[in-house]
Parts: C-alpha cells; sequence; structure tokens
C-alpha cells in the first residue's frame, strides 16, 4: 500500500517445482520466501485501497488520462530495469523454459504499452459529444472502485497484469494477490511499485488465498473481481459477496479445446499446430488443445506423425537451450496425470507414442492415448498437462456433440483444405465457443483479440481494448442544449 513493510509473522518457503524430482535423489530447491499474512493485514490493504479510492474522490480516480498514462510509463521503465530478476524467479517458480519465461515477460511489456495506445482512443472517444434532438450528451468510462486481481500459476506475471494494468489505468485501486507459485517473482516489482503509483493504490498481499480472500469478500467492498483460475474458486468467492448484484466478476476459467482434424488436412501443419496446442508450457494452458477428434481415415497417418514428432521434442531443465518438455509446476500432478493415463489403459486405451514410463521426478513425459471414448476421465476432465487424449470420428457430428454437452465453450481448432467442409463446420462452432482456429492452434493472443469463453470457461472478455471497458463503467454527461449559454 504504498510501502514496503517489514515482515516477522509466518513465511512460506517455496522450494522450486524443477527440483522436486526426489527419486532421483535431488533435492528439493529452496528458492524464497514469502510473508503469510493474517486476516487483520488484509484487511488493512484493502482499507487502504478504499481510502485512496475515496468513493471516487481520490487522487487516483481523480487523475487525468494523461497523467495516469505517465505514471505506467514510469512503471514500465523500472520494470525492465529488475526483468533479468523477474525472469529468473519466473523459471525457478513455475519450471518455464528460460526463453519462454522471457517472452511472457516481453509480452507483458508490450500489452501495457498497447494498453496505453489503446487508451488514448479510449479517451479520444470519450472527450467527443454527440447531439440528439436538444440533448448534447458525453459518454465517459468511469472507474469501479476497489479490484481484486488474482492470477494463474502458468502466467503469474502476465496473465495477473491483464487485469491488474486495465484496472489500474482506467482509476481503480487494486489489491493483488500473487498466485502461490509465482509469488515470489513480484518481490523486484515492489519497489517499483511503491515508489510510482500513489499510496493505497496498489496493495499486494501475499499469504492463503483460503484464507484472506473470502473474508475480504464478505465485506462488500470489493467492487471488481478480476480472477484468471478456476470456476471453484470464482464461485466460491462470487458466494461470499454480501451483494453479488453489486460485484462485476472478469473471469478467465477452465476449457478443454478440442482439435478437429479433417480428413484432407495438411497434416504436417496439424500435427506442428497439435503438438504446441498440446504441449506448450507442457500443457499447463487454460487454451491447451486438450482433445482431438481425427476423421477415421486418417487416423493412423496422423498418430504416426503425432506421436514421432512429440517423441522427438527436446526435453531438460528449464535454462537449457531450445529445450521444450520440462518439468510440471505443481507438487503431485504426475500423479493425478499418471491416475488419467492408468483410468484411460484399464478402459482400453494406448499410449501409442511410448512404453514405457512417464515420469521422472517432477517431468511427465507427454502421453498420447489412443482410442479414447466417454468412459474415461480424461475424455472430460481438463488435464491441464501432457496428456492427450485422440479419438476417431465418421461423423463430423460427433465432436460437435462433444462440444454442445461440454462444461466449456472457449475455443476449437479446425484442421483442413476444403473450404466448404470448413465453411459448413464454423456455424455449428461459433454456437458453441468464443474463439474458432482455422488451421491453427489454440491460443490467447494476439492480445489484442477479444479473450473469452461461454459457460463455465469464462466471464467478460479480455483484450487490450475489451480490458478497458470491463474495469470501467459507461457514463452519459446528458446536457439540454437550451439552458446552455451559447458562448
Ligand atoms: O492459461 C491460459 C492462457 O490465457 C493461455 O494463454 O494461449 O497465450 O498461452 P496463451
Amino acid at each position: 500500500n504504498g510501502e514496503i513493510h517489514s515482515w516477522d509473522g509466518p513465511r512460506q518457503e517455496v522450494f522450486s517445482p524443477v527440483w522436486l524430482a526426489d527419486d532421483t535423489g535431488q533435492a528439493p530447491f529452496f528458492i524464497g520466501e514469502y510473508p503469510l499474512l493474517t486476516e487483520t493485514e488484509a484487511f488493512q490493504a484493502l482499507d487502504a485501497a478504499v481510502d485512496a479510492y475515496d468513493h471516487g474522490r481520490g487522487m487516483w480516480p481523480t487523475l487525468s488520462v494523461a497523467e495516469r498514462i505517465d505514471h505506467m510509463e514510469r512503471f514500465i521503465f523500472r520494470m525492465i530495469e529488475v526483468k533479468d530478476r523477474v525472469v529468473r524467479f519466473l523459471m525457478w517458480e513455475v519450471g518455464k523454459s528460460l526463453q519462454d519465461s522471457e517472452k511472457e515477460f516481453d509480452r507483458t511489456i508490450k500489452y501495457i504499452n498497447d494498453t496505453l495506445e489503446a487508451l488514448k482512443d479510449l479517451d479520444r472517444i470519450s472527450s467527443s459529444f454527440t447531439i440528439e434532438e436538444d440533448i448534447i450528451g458525453q459518454i465517459r468510462r468511469a472507474p469501479m472502485g476497489v479490484v481484486l486481481c488474482m492470477g494463474p500459476f502458468n502466467y503469474p506475471l502476465n496473465e495477473t497484469f491483464t487485469t491488474l494494468i486495465p484496472a489500474l489505468v482506467m482509476g481503480n485501486t487494486v489489491i493483488l494477490k500473487p498466485p502461490k507459485h509465482g509469488a515470489l517473482l513480484y518481490a523486484p516489482l515492489l519497489a517499483a511499485f511503491c515508489d510510482v503509483f500513489p499510496k493505497g493504490v496498489i496493495n499486494i498481499i501475499y499469504g492463503e488465498g483460503k484464507k484472506m480472500i473470502p473474508p475480504l469478500m464478505a465485506t462488500g467492498k470489493i467492487n471488481v473481481l478480476g480472477l484468471i483460475g478456476t470456476s471453484k474458486t470464482a464461485n466460491a468467492l462470487k458466494k461470499q459477496h454480501p451483494n453479488p448484484n453489486r460485484l462485476r466478476c472478469v473471469l478467465g476459467l477452465e476449457a478443454k479445446n478440442p482439435a478437429i482434424v479433417l480428413k484432407g488436412a495438411d497434416l504436417d501443419l496439424a500435427v506442428r499446430e497439435c503438438v504446441l496446442g498440446c504441449l506448450s508450457f507442457n500443457g499447463q494452458r487454460c487454451t491447451a488443445l486438450k482433445i482431438l477428434f481425427v476423421e477415421a481415415s486418417i487416423a493412423d497417418a496422423f498418430l504416426e506423425r503425432f506421436a514421432k514428432a512429440i517423441n522427438a521434442l527436446p526435453f531438460g531443465m528449464p535454462w537449457q537451450e531450445g529445450v521444450f518438455v520440462t518439468p510440471v509446476a505443481e507438487k503431485g500432478k504426475t500423479d493425478y496425470l499418471q491416475e488419467l493415463v492408468s483410468d484411460a489403459i484399464i478402459k482400453g486405451a494406448k499410449v501409442v507414442n511410448a512404453d514405457g514410463a512417464t515420469t521422472l521426478g517432477s517431468f511427465f513425459f507427454p502421453a498420447v492415448l489412443y482410442p479414447v471414448h466417454h468412459q474415461m476421465r480424461v475424455y472430460h476432465e481438463e488435464q491441464f498437462g501432457p496428456v492427450i487424449p485422440v479419438l476417431s470420428f465418421d461423423s463430423i457430428s460427433e465432436p460437435v456433440e462433444y462440444m454442445i454437452n461440454s462444461s466449456y465453450g472457449q475455443q476449437v481448432s479446425i484442421f483442413g483444405s476444403d473450404p466448404d467442409q470448413i465453411a459448413r463446420l464454423i456455424d455449428p462452432l461459433v454456437n458453441q465457443v468464443c474463439r474458432v482456429n482455422i488451421n491453427s492452434q489454440c491460443q490467447r493472443g494476439p492480445d489484442t483479440f477479444p479473450f473469452t469463453g461461454r459457460k463455465d470457461s469464462a466471464e467478460g472478455t479480455l483484450s487490450v481494448s475489451d480490458a478497458l471497458r470491463v474495469f470501467s463503467i459507461r457514463t452519459l454527461v446528458a446536457a439540454k442544449k437550451t439552458g446552455l449559454n451559447k458562448q
């Protein structure tokens, strides 16, 4: 809240998942610790945010857009100064390869810069007038109040910032709860937050979300919940709010995005995109392809190439150059993934790309399961890891039915070469998801594109410009022409 508080209370020790390779004899590697705040300190942070907002009369919400942009530009400058430390924490905390950790950092800087450009455009629109009958109208975007920002472990910096940055630039004050995996990387940024932003505008609370956040929600003082995480967390937090009608939710949640590979598809392209879609950051992305439907007549050819491509992926430690498969980030995850594989094998699937062990310490070697059917857990569950269920289909209605019956509705990929066939498929699919990708993997970017989903996958739309709207409210100033002095 404008100051870095010293802390002599309990702390959470953090061990890197990169070294949780117990059964290879490697000791867990201690990388740091963060404070475990109590409810009382979390309340103090909330009070600081509420005071700084001061019902919209505080310094930050009343600054001009140009002044807020000036603050953000100074923040970018300070952030770049600590890039190396942030990137290294990111790599150690979640096992993301060094090159992908750097990409996440650079993408975040670009996201902030793009947001500032979009903000200038929005401000131009807001400063214009429209005249209808005898009324002059001006639409302004006004802040909402206090925003709680919570991001996920897979993009602890970038995705958290896709709620933090738009919330801040629109004049809100913020409570930020860093993810459990990805909390340490905020340490190098603390001084920049404190030096650049007025007191109480951004309040970072470290600790156990389950303990701290529900009481904060129960105060009714949080106006917007910006959460990239699970629907379980989102629903639990919404329930705490005493007046849900006064809580706006901007949520990025689970997904089970399918790829549909049609006869006639360029198989090299389909394989390349499916490998990236299924396995970038070990499949630990909400946008990952999590189930593949392949037309029966090309299933064998596709699987042969797909398995070969996966087996050739370089695996290793995140700092090794060119590495693709790295350790999974969450403790206990390899056991869960192994359960999914065993369940599918018992029910008739095979791991088609390997016949040996799939785990080694915190590594989980990608496992392609075929043929998968609806009685297997991996058919329904969001694996969020490197297990790839594959089914063959005769009729296109099969993957469409799958999507209709799914609890999720984020994205889909179609691979094919016949424009008419693809066009026929797009119509039923746009009614199930919020992005249809043709001959390309599912993904969030470019960040100027809208990012959202149906059903349990999302609420509200994030993107450079949409986010400015979801973290603000449209207010009309309407003046009767006749009463105004003509000068
Ligand atoms: O985990 C969900 C992220 O929004 C995925 O983003 O598609 O850029 O990897 P990405």
